[in-house]
């Protein structure tokens, strides 16, 4: 038997989507593991996500060109190195209520001969895999955001590296803060979501770290900083997610714009804070917003094994019929969960868990 394994990555890029689609490849075409399989497999990239599928006209050459990229293992032989994707990505939602081309979708797929999407993803990408499950399509997830957000996983591609990211970035930013005697306020993205915010924080020391799950203050933080004044230490950092809020406050938006899923834009909460603190307390203060250089630069070792794992499963799903479900990581073994249990709310920062809600910042006792 033969079967059409068709990729996509969806949704914001991150470091390691190159890797899952190598090894997406690798594991599927591999001649070894091939000798003992009564299925073989093509693999097509899809380029630009869902907009791929949905934009192809199958009859058309030149469409057809600019959208497959049929792959094999000499491809993707060096791709696991690069951050990125190589096969483009887009925010294009076929579900989308206001201009639904699932009937296209479905269409090409029946007309290219796909046997199986692999829908590398977040909540955004995946709920459309599980939707066209639905449908009847043979879908596979496999989890990607640099949030962290996703349900049903521990680890989702990407996260590692912008944690890496934010890290290196802190210890540049350390010496300049130290010194100028300097408040650095550091808005990190993440959404909803105070992953990377949390892990960023606690692995660059950062003196305070906000958190969308909890609400902060400004006469706190204010209080926090000042409470340093006279010993040795003359800066700090302070990490905020961009999506923290302050008490009784909404989040901070760059743009009210809305993309094909309804996310609005969220961005300049580092701004505000920074301008509140040196207006309160005179202590001079700067703003540092390290947006999409998170997302960017060559995957961690650690993407590079998670991309490296989940790729090899997902093609161990397909052979296994284990359809309608998510590649996960769960307590350090690999498994796989149903799309549907991954997608209509999100994995937050438990704060009682996670968070010191007095020092606004990471736990400071983890065995009760
Ligand atoms: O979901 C990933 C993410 O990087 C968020 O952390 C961020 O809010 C958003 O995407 C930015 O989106 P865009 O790349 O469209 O600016």
């Amino acid at each position: 038997m033969k079967m059409k394994i068709a990729v996509l990555t969806g949704g914001g890029d991150c470091p390691g989507l190159n890797g899952a689609v190598k090894w997406i490849t690798k594991s599927a075409m591999d001649s070894w593991l091939s000798s003992k399989r009564a299925t073989d497999f093509d693999v097509i990239g899809i380029s630009e996500g869902w907009r791929g599928l949905v934009d192809v006209d199958p009859e058309d050459p030149k469409s057809c060109e600019r959208y497959l990229k049929p792959l094999d293992e000499e491809i993707v032989r060096t791709w696991d190195r690069y951050g990125g994707t190589n096969l483009g990505t887009s925010r294009t939602n076929p579900f989308n209520p206001k201009n639904d081309r699932s009937d296209i979708l479905l269409d090409n797929i029946k007309k290219l001969g796909i046997d199986v999407v692999v829908a590398i993803g977040g909540e955004d990408t995946l709920g459309a895999a599980y939707r066209l499950h639905k449908l009847g399509v043979k879908t596979i997830g496999i989890p990607k955001t640099i949030d962290n957000d996703l349900m049903g996983t521990d680890y989702s591609l990407g996260f590692d590296t912008a944690v890496n990211v934010i890290t290196e970035e802190i210890d540049r930013l350390r010496t300049t803060a130290g010194s100028h005697s300097r408040i650095f306020v550091v808005e990190t993205m993440g959404r909803h979501a105070g992953w990377l915010a949390l892990h960023g924080g606690e692995c660059s020391g950062a003196y305070i770290i906000l958190v969308p799950e909890y609400s902060f203050s400004l006469e706190e933080v204010c209080s926090l900083l000042q409470e340093r004044k006279g010993r040795e230490i003359r800066y700090a950092i302070i990490v905020v997610a961009e999506g923290a809020k302050l008490a009784g406050k909404e989040e901070v938006i760059q743009s009210d714009k809305v993309d094909e899923f309804g996310h609005i834009t969220l961005g300049g909460i580092a701004k505000f804070v920074a301008e509140e603190i040196e207006e309160r307390t005179n202590y001079e203060t700067r703003h540092l917003i390290l947006s999409h250089l998170q997302r960017g630069g060559t995957p961690s070792a650690h993407d590079r094994l998670m991309a490296r794992w989940y790729g090899i499963a997902a093609v161990d799903m397909i052979l296994n019929e284990d359809f309608g479900r998510m590649a996960s990581l769960q307590r350090g073994e690999i498994t796989s969960v149903p799309l549907k249990e991954c997608i209509g709310r999100l994995k937050l920062v438990d704060i009682e868990k996670y968070y010191d809600k007095e020092r606004y910042n990471g736990r400071r006792s983890i065995i009760r």
